[in-house]
């Protein structure tokens, strides 16, 4: 379909299900086990309302924001997303160029299907934030985070916390298992049967399971960038991740593709909240997980987040290139800017952590 009849960011996922490779697809919509968290993780969102106020002149609204001092049009990045190339030719280079264009930030994953250098390459005047998955051998870890030390563009290392190792991802385990009964004999596919290797656990495996909080010093031995911790569940773990001098965190589930049955992740910002309100101050928080609205942000951003980040409808638009990416940046943009003056907010940056505007008590 035409780029032009997509409208909202659940449209990209719809498009890229019914005409997107098959095989992307098991890999992009799937989480684990029963999905529980990812439904959760949406359907929570819905059931934050707000509390409007009228009269406010909103002729004029800003929803410029700064995230780790990088000036965005709006507080959104894209989330780290493996092997974009999945989905469309050009992969994170479209992400990167989108990001670009609509002033934005892309998190390259540390599986992205690109090198950095040729990520970093389609927007070369612009800043990005770089995912970091410890590697079981460290010195390759250590290797990364040299080179990335020289590069002036990654202005930030998400360190993902919640995945220590890949999780049961069934729609993508499928999908292997059919390639394997068509291109195998039966002998070889019962040993890719036990492994229940979908393409999540194959690029997965490298991840070091042994990561503790000790090894904070040692990634800080080898940058000077600021770390921040992505998949924080908890507010202990949130005040942890603070003592420790971490520059943020990212609350996360990985989009439900981690722990199936891990919190929604508006509970885990609603528990920051109550259990160490101080922490919003002292460190940036983020959240992501289902944010599919302008609206969203917002709340988020009312709840105390710098910014949200959003994940699968921006890997779905890379089947449209840059395009697509710039237009889901559109669509939240608008969608942004349209709730903020219904709700008779000017400056999102004002807002930030006032609660008036909300009302939890259906999540609460
Ligand atoms: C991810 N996610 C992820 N996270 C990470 O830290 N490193 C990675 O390489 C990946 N890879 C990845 C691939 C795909 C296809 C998806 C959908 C997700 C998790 C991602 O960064 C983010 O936490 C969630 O996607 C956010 O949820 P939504 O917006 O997809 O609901």
């Amino acid at each position: 379909p035409p780029l032009s009849t997509l409208i909202n960011l659940d449209d990209f996922e719809k498009v890229h299900a019914s005409h997107g490779p098959r095989k992307a697809n098991a890999y992009v919509e799937g989480a684990s086990n029963d999905c529980l968290t990812l439904a959760a993780n949406k359907s929570l969102w819905q059931k934050l309302w707000f509390r409007p106020r009228i009269m406010r002149n909103v002729s004029k609204v800003n929803t410029k924001m700064t995230m780790l001092g990088v000036k965005t049009t709006m507080p959104v990045f894209i989330c780290p997303m493996g092997i974009a190339k999945t989905s469309g030719p050009q992969g994170e280079a479209a992400l990167g160029a989108g990001a670009a264009a609509s002033g934005i930030i892309h998190c390259v994953s540390t599986t992205a299907s690109l090198s950095l250098e040729d990520v970093l390459a389609s927007a070369p005047q612009h800043p990005f934030f770089f995912q970091l998955y410890v590697d079981k051998q460290r010195h390759k870890t250590e290797a990364t985070l040299k080179k990335i030390e020289k590069m002036e563009q990654i202005r930030a290392i998400f360190v993902t916390v919640d995945l220590a190792v890949v999780s049961k991802r069934e729609a993508d385990e499928r999908m292997r298992k059919q390639e394997a009964t068509s291109v195998y004999s039966s002998r070889q596919k019962n040993v890719i049967d036990k492994k229940g290797a979908g393409l999540a656990r194959t690029t997965g495996n490298f991840i070091d399971w042994s990561l503790s909080w000790e090894d904070l010093a040692w990634l800080r031995k080898h940058t000077t960038k600021p770390i921040l911790l992505k998949g924080i569940q908890s507010a202990a773990d949130a005040k942890m991740a603070l003592q420790m001098g971490c520059a943020g965190i990212v609350v996360s589930n990985h989009g439900g593709r981690a722990l199936d049955n891990a919190p929604a992740t508006i509970l885990i910002l609603l528990e920051l909240r109550r259990d160490c309100p101080e922490i919003f101050d002292k460190m940036e928080v983020y959240i992501d997980g289902g944010v599919r609205r302008g609206s969203d942000i917002l709340k988020a951003v009312c709840l105390g987040a710098r910014g949200v980040g959003v994940g699968r409808p921006f890997q779905c638009s890379v089947m449209y290139d840059q395009e697509g990416v710039e237009s889901i940046a559109w669509i939240l943009q608008d969608e942004l800017e349209t709730s903020m003056r219904l709700c008779g907010i000017t400056d999102l940056d004002k807002v930030r952590g006032d609660i008036s505007y909300l009302n939890t008590s259906e999540i609460q």
